[in-house]
């Protein structure tokens, strides 16, 4: 299993695209769309892979010069749970530091926030409800 980072016009990215739309979106009975993925191309991407095949994925968008937003992390539901999630953004961490990056903030998902919560992460004020599912805001200093 590699660690690497990838950029839109990498054919790792349509790969993360249907890995976001099958596991993130369709299990809401959405469909990723331009909105979802516009201004990706500013985005940092990170996967870890199986030779060519994605098993996870994340991006990071910048906010300021010292603080990301995590969006869009999804581990392929076959491997779930077996630590493939902190070990993707574990590394992800590690090079977005060495960029200089100070704080990760994201918007959770309810039910992964004792995920997030294992990786350092806390979770601040109230539930707010996005795609329709109730999500929460986190931070975490790198
Ligand atoms: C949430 C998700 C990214 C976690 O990735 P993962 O590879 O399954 O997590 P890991 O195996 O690395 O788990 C790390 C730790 O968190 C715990 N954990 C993982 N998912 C959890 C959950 N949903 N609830 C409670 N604990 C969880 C694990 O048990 C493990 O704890 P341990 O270190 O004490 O053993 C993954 O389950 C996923 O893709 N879910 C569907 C999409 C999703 O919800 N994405 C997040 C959107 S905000």
């Amino acid at each position: 299993m590699t660690f690497r980072q990838f950029s839109t016009r990498d054919e790792a990215y349509s790969m993360a695209i249907q890995l976001r739309d099958a596991h993130l979106r369709a299990p809401l009975g959405l469909k990723l769309n331009e909105l979802d993925t516009a201004g990706e191309d500013q985005q940092l991407h990170f996967g870890l892979f199986d030779g060519q095949r994605i098993l996870a994925c994340v991006s990071f968008k910048q906010l300021d010069d010292k603080r990301m937003k995590l969006r869009q992390m999804v581990v392929d539901p076959s491997l779930q749970r077996s630590g493939l999630g902190r070990t993707l953004i574990a590394n992800a961490e590690e090079t977005l530091m060495k960029r200089g990056c100070l704080e990760i903030t994201l918007s959770a998902r309810a039910s992964a926030r004792a995920f997030y919560e294992k990786l350092g992460y806390r979770a601040i004020g109230e539930s707010f409800v996005e795609v329709g599912i109730e999500h929460l805001k986190m931070d975490k200093s790198l």
